[in-house]
């Protein structure tokens, strides 16, 4: 499922399986990006004659958006696919629409899918360089790439650092990326929420299991919250979101446990006084807009890497 592994490896569908030196040349290309983005000075030559087309099985803003200006910042032609979702069965309407793209004769396909595998079962059938942009609760690894990025520029380091990810890891394809991602780097990861939620099977993941946040957050130093994912769950796994937050949301109190200045995280988008109370999420802890402007650079490191030294379709 790696990508980036052999030298002629032109899909990014998850992290599970990377090693650090794969993944730090791409980071360092992703923060090249970041500053060019700052300064303005990115240039548009990257992608030039290269077709790239958003697949978007699922909703998403930030995402789908994300690619888009990272697709076209690099002067990439841009299309958006907003495929409603059907009823027919799955495995046909991927392998038709894969029919399709290679007809279009596409370089570039970023897809989401509700999923899991959807992204890889396309990867095999079309000519194209396929990036996962979230499929089921399989893996989200871009995002975990723009987390890592981010954690990078205020730590300095991964080595020892504690990352708690807290709330509906069960899910969440963005906390398995991140945990595959952070543990590889030498974080010690810590997942934290109610057993509904965090069974303990994750602990075959390489992170220890906490089912408070007043363990699950002490000596912390970079807190990540999840949305709580309903649209994925089968009802009872959650009380209500009342009693959710008294219980597992992060507020002032809460964060204080954590180490001084642990960073705060969210993938988004928040449910504010869900899994996060917005004087934290707006708080100088937060790096919440910076992941976002981090993703922007990642998705431009990853497009570049994938097409780098491949004839245009
Ligand atoms: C995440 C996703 O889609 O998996 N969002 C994102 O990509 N920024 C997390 C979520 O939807 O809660």
């Amino acid at each position: 499922m790696a990508s980036f592994s052999g030298r002629h490896s032109r899909h990014l569908l998850g992290l599970q399986g990377m090693t650090p030196d794969q993944i730090e040349p791409l980071l360092d290309l992703a923060e090249s990006y970041a500053l060019l983005n700052r300064s303005r000075k990115v240039p548009r030559d990257v992608l030039r004659g290269r077709t790239l087309i958003n697949l978007f099985f699922e909703d998403s803003t930030r995402t789908r958006t994300s690619f888009e200006l990272a697709g076209k910042r690099l002067g990439a032609d841009v299309i958006n696919m907003s495929v409603a979702q059907s009823s027919v069965n799955k495995g046909e309407t991927l392998l038709d629409t894969a029919a399709t793209l290679n007809a279009m004769q596409a370089d570039l396909l970023v897809v989401r899918h509700s999923q899991s595998g959807a992204p890889a079962l396309l990867a095999q059938k079309v000519e194209a360089c396929v990036v996962n942009a979230g499929d089921g609760t399989h893996e989200h690894p871009t995002q975990a790439l723009l987390d890592a990025l981010t954690i990078r520029r205020h730590c300095g380091r991964f080595a020892g650092l504690t990352v708690a990810i807290c709330g509906d890891v069960a899910h969440s394809r963005v906390a398995r990326s991140d945990i595959h991602l952070l543990t590889t780097m030498g974080c010690k990861v810590r997942v934290v929420g109610p057993p509904t939620l965090v069974p303990n099977g994750f602990k075959s993941l390489g992170v220890e299991v906490f089912h408070t946040m007043e363990e699950g957050l002490r000596g912390a130093d970079v807190v990540m919250m999840l949305r709580l994912q309903r649209e994925r769950m089968s009802s009872g796994q959650i009380p209500s979101a009342r009693e959710y937050f008294r219980f597992y949301g992060l507020d002032q109190r809460r964060l204080a446990l954590a180490n001084k200045d642990a960073l705060v995280m969210h993938p988004g988008p928040m449910n504010r006084g869900v899994e996060i109370d917005s004087l934290v999420a707006d708080s100088d802890q937060s790096v919440i807009q910076e992941q976002v402007e981090m993703g922007v650079a990642v998705r431009m490191a990853v497009l570049d890497r994938l097409t780098r030294g491949r004839h245009s379709a």
